[in-house]
């Protein structure tokens, strides 16, 4: 009982953000179908099929809006993300991940009886496994191979690599070639520009595909991803599937390479001013804790303090977050601040709730059902 009258005073309904307990993270609902419905119309436009990455968000009720916006199915890093949004009905599925392990391989094809799944491999030892399973199963696991287009993560380096992964998957039963993937990280830190470093992903990818066809293998998907990649959809030719993830939020990381401005990103977290020991510091109740220890991209700070550009988030602690204030500045103990974090996808992972906002007003509390499930 008395940790359900704290839930509730917790999840606050029809009050303003700035009065919710803190630290809280807030999620203004038009900026969020803002962000939604341009990149569905920007995916229609280009004509390719759009898959958004659900790590960002982790949440249901986000996920049903992609959908609805046209989104033909969700990509997930983890298998427990797959489960989870295939538990609330979600029925097409990308893990993009090598899965390795006889209990993902079982977990995965349990999904593949549940909803249409596809997985990345790059390796003959990934598809091995899952196909010992799928036929344990008696289900068919449609397989994307992934390649290294330049991010210098996970991927076959090439087309004879790829050719040679595709051989496997035909041999194997139990599997299905799909096509080809690719993740353009190299879009974030690209040296000679994001529209340069998305091109030569989509090219040499669809370089892959093409031989892989000509080497007489059905290669029907061509699919990449990245956020900053999305300004540039429209010229890359070949590709038939788009898989961003922070759009649907944006941060301070996307701001700083051109998608919308940091008056676009969706979701806020709220944080209150504890303590004032100098007359240049605050300390903020919001530390690594709730905002995640991933700086991105930033050397100058944590996130940026809505309406206050001069206040610098410079350095965090678990549970506090100190804030460099300039001459002049001089926020009382009790301060309300909102920080637009620099990377918004690990700060999902900590919180469980998220305050839903509408025209300056608390409208719903959603569960953040994905949270926790790394493995
Ligand atoms: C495999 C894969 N696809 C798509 C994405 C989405 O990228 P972004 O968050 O830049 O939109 C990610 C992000 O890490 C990823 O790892």
């Amino acid at each position: 009982m008395y940790i359900v009258q704290v839930a509730m005073l917790q999840r606050r309904i029809g009050c303003a953000p700035d009065e919710l307990d803190t630290p809280c993270l807030t999620l203004e609902l038009s900026l969020l179908e803002h962000n939604i419905e341009r990149m569905a119309s920007l995916a229609r436009g280009a004509g390719v099929a759009l898959r958004p990455h659900a790590k960002t968000h982790k949440l249901v009720e986000v996920a049903e809006r992609q959908l609805a916006a046209g989104s033909d199915g969700l990509t997930v890093a983890k298998l427990g993300e797959a489960e989870v949004f295939a538990e609330h009905g979600i029925g097409n599925l990308l893990v993009a991940y090598p899965l390795w392990g006889e209990q993902k391989w079982r977990r995965l094809c349990a999904l593949a009886e549940q909803a249409e799944v596809r997985v990345a491999a790059d390796s003959a030892q990934v598809c091995e496994g899952i196909s010992a399973a799928a036929q344990a199963h008696g289900v068919v696991v449609a397989v994307r191979i992934e390649v290294d287009t330049g991010y210098g993560r996970c991927g076959v380096q090439d087309a004879s690599e790829a050719a040679a992964l595709a051989a496997v998957v035909e041999r194997l039963p139990g599997l299905r070639l799909a096509g080809v993937m690719s993740f353009a990280g190299q879009t974030y830190g690209a040296p000679d520009g994001v529209g340069n470093a998305a091109r030569s992903d989509a090219e040499r990818l669809v370089e892959v595909a093409s031989a892989l066809r000509e080497g007489g293998f059905d290669t029907p998907e061509v699919s990449i991803g990245s956020t900053p990649s999305a300004a540039h959809i429209a010229k890359l030719k070949g590709i038939t599937e788009f898989r961003p993830g922070t759009y649907v939020f944006s941060d301070r990381d996307q701001a700083a390479l051109g998608w919308g401005t940091l008056d676009d990103c969706a979701l806020r977290l709220t944080a209150t001013v504890v303590s004032r020991p100098t007359r240049d510091r605050a300390v903020i109740d919001a530390g690594t804790k709730s905002l995640s220890s991933d700086r991105a991209t930033h050397a100058d700070g944590w996130g940026t303090i809505v309406g206050h550009p001069s206040w610098a988030l410079s350095w965090l602690n678990e549970e506090h977050g100190v804030i460099a204030l300039p001459p002049g500045e001089d926020p009382s103990i009790g301060t309300i601040v909102e920080i637009i974090p620099n990377h918004a996808c690990g700060m999902l992972n900590l919180h469980d709730w998220v305050a839903v906002v509408r025209d300056g007003e608390v409208r719903d509390w959603w569960p953040v059902a994905a949270r926790g499930r790394v493995s």
